[in-house]
């Protein structure tokens, strides 16, 4: 294939990516990280279940930062996860150092990708990549907005029994427990959600979206969710790589739209070759946009303790 995709961290969400984009033969897939053998095991291991499962995109393992080379996008998984009981703001520090060493590699070997962000804290992390990296804000997003929303989508069409794939949402604010599901923007096959689902239930149901990775933090005990992340972030790819074009909301740097500006933080984006080609401003009632200036708020504080 001439298309490839760098996958850093061979942790469980970057080896779920890795098989998504391989099911998908989306890219040749490269998946990168500091233990040795590891990411080629799990690489030679997604290459011999491609005949099974019919794809031809090659993936293969490395430890090696220059096989970043010729990357069209790059996904960012590496850092630790949370354990039971943490916010994602409690792996900030840490995993800011992993992104920074990152962020000089793909500088270094790999100066026209996309970057694609999932360490935690996402919003945070994010910005810290693109500063690091020093590429154009349109070509470093952060992967959140896709997670949290397909969260939503699955809890309605659990509360209804309606097929998934008819079910759209979008949830705004940062990928913690002060983002903001939109129901006005939850529809079932165009239908928004209130007309079917009494006002409590959607409370409520909002209320687990936003505590969806904790959630699942809490049921694994030893790490957090891999699939819906991964199934997350190949969906960007996608966008990307075919130029679909799609609107996803994704954490996107901010320069006054919603009225907040020199942040990252999830809003709807078109996504298309040219990465972030425009962010949608939605208009939104006096409650939803101070609970994201909210957000927002609390991401400008963290901002100061990483020295920006
Ligand atoms: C989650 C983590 C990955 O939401 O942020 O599951």
């Amino acid at each position: 294939m001439n298309r490839k995709i760098a996958v850093v961290g061979g942790g469980n969400v970057g080896a779920t990516c890795a098989m998504y984009l391989a099911e998908a033969n989306l890219a040749d897939v490269v998946l990168l990280d500091i233990v040795q053998g590891m990411p080629q095991g799990k690489g030679l291991d997604l290459t011999q279940a491609g005949p099974v499962r019919g794809y031809n995109a090659k993936v293969t393992g490395s430890n090696k930062w220059t096989d970043l080379k010729n990357a069209d996008i790059v996904i960012m998984t590496a850092g630790l996860p949370r354990k039971p009981g943490m916010s994602r703001e409690d792996l900030l520090k840490m995993n800011a150092d992993i992104v920074g060493s990152v962020a000089k590699q793909i500088k270094k070997y790999a100066p026209k990708s996309f970057v694609i962000v999932v360490s935690n804290p996402l919003d945070l992390m994010t910005f810290h990549m693109q500063r690091k990296t020093g590429f154009p804000k349109s070509r470093v997003l952060g992967q959140a907005g896709v997670l949290d929303s397909t969260r939503l989508r699955a809890f309605v069409s659990m509360e209804l029994n309606i097929a998934m794939t008819d079910i759209q949402a979008m949830v705004l604010g940062g990928h913690g427990d002060t983002m903001v599901p939109l129901a006005r923007y939850t529809t079932v096959g165009g239908i928004p959600i209130k007309e079917l689902i009494p006002a409590d239930r959607i409370k409520a149901i909002s209320q687990r979206t936003a505590g969806g990775g904790g959630e699942i933090v809490k049921l694994l005990k030893t790490g957090s969710a891999f699939y819906a992340p991964g199934a997350a972030s190949v969906s960007m790819c996608r966008s990307i790589l075919c130029d679909e074009k799609r609107i996803l909301p994704a954490s996107a740097y901010l320069t006054g739209q919603y009225g907040i500006k020199d942040i990252y933080i999830g809003v709807p984006v078109v996504l298309g070759a040219k990465g972030v080609e425009r962010i949608l401003e939605l208009k939104l009632t006096k409650g939803e946009k101070a609970a994201l200036q909210k957000s927002a708020k609390t991401y400008k504080k963290h901002l100061k303790e990483l020295g920006y």
